[in-house]
């Protein structure tokens, strides 16, 4: 059976299922930012709102110049997709054919193995260690001729740990498969691992607007990679997939710097508060969430009591790899941080 890709609940679902006004909702589950959108990206989206009835330019110029001064990288390594999961489905049918084997870390995001699947490539799983490190010399051991592709995710989703810079580049001399690096978090973490590109052509490394940016429901991620695969992802990428405002939106975020502090600073702190006060073991953590074990609990009895109060959680039980006491909470703002301390506290006394 293809796997299928199980997204975080949204506030009208829960709102509706359990009988609670939309605005009593708290949105804790798809490592959105707290904060909502990065006001320049709005401002900028509004200013240009009159654009939408013309295509956007083609190439997307602007913004891969902008993404290449906000990484560091040059402009030709760039790519940009409706999302960075848009992005790997598009890249993926330019690199596996049927039989062809991806290697995944696990428990780590979902949609990787989607991805593979839906082009006919075979996963192979790694189980990650007990502090869900990358067992580098496992993923090694399991290359094989048919290995195309190793995903790495760091900060990790669901686990929140990152890999070291060294355990990253022996991985990528053992290797000729393409690595991507899944950043998605990397902006709320202790350091990235991008420059690395300029040093391996088998690496890629993918990003995204939606967490530290604010800007999830626009759709805009990039990644970079060898100027060879760029130009091959640009030959299969529909001409216009990324619309025009979150060209204009994405631009203006990038240099949103106060926002970006910001938002870092209320998760560094966030995250503490959540680690210290939980009733429940948590995991070291360099993304937006904590990664929590609620055992004697099940995560379902936590994260539904948690549902009846309106607040949204992800029960991690669907992740391959994770057990069924493992929640994820993303990092909300200092009141709503409280309020599920409050509500935790609550379930644990009464059951
Ligand atoms: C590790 C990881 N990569 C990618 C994404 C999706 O990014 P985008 O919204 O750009 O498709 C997510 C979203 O939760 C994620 O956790």
């Amino acid at each position: 059976m293809p796997s299928t890709y199980i997204p975080g609940r949204s506030a009208e679902d829960v709102a509706q299922a359990y009988g609670i006004s939309l605005d009593h909702v708290i949105k804790l589950g798809s490592n959105e930012n707290a904060l909502g959108p990065s006001p320049r990206a709005v401002e900028a989206i509004k200013q240009h709102i009159n654009e939408i009835s013309v295509y956007p330019s083609p190439g997307y110029v602007e913004l891969k110049d902008a993404i290449a001064r906000y990484t560091g990288v040059s402009a030709e390594r760039v790519i940009v997709g409706n999302g960075s999961d848009d992005l790997l489905n598009t890249l993926l049918r330019s690199i596996i054919v049927p039989g062809d084997q991806a290697i995944i870390p696990i428990p780590t995001y979902s949609y990787y193995e989607i991805i593979v699947e839906a082009v006919h490539g075979t996963c192979v799983y790694v189980k990650r260690a007990d502090d869900f490190s990358i067992d580098v010399d496992a993923v090694i051991e399991a290359i094989t001729d048919r290995t195309k592709l190793i995903f790495i995710c760091a900060p990790n989703n669901p686990t929140g740990n990152a890999i070291k810079k060294e355990a990253l580049r022996r991985l990528l001399r053992s290797t000729e498969a393409l690595v991507v690096l899944d950043e998605a978090y990397a902006e709320f973490a202790s350091q990235s691992h991008i420059e690395l590109v300029s040093h391996f052509d088998n690496l890629m490394v993918s990003r995204t607007f939606s967490k530290a940016f604010g800007l999830a429901g626009l759709r805009l991620g990039y990644a970079v990679v060898a100027e060879g695969l760029a130009r091959s992802y640009e030959r299969l990428m529909l001409a216009f997939s990324v619309n025009q405002l979150a060209v204009k939106g994405g631009i203006a975020a990038l240099s949103d710097r106060g926002f970006l502090d910001k938002t870092v600073s209320m998760v560094a702190q966030g995250r503490k508060y959540l680690r210290d006060k939980l009733p429940f073991r948590t995991y070291p953590t360099e993304a937006n969430f904590v990664f929590v074990d609620t055992a004697p609990h099940t995560s379902r009895e936590v994260s539904e009591y948690l549902l009846s109060k309106g607040m949204i959680v992800r029960s991690c039980e669907t992740f391959r790899g994770c057990s069924n006491t493992h929640i994820r909470i993303t990092v909300g703002q200092p009141w709503q941080n409280a309020m599920l301390i409050g509500a935790i506290n609550e379930f644990v006394s009464t059951t």
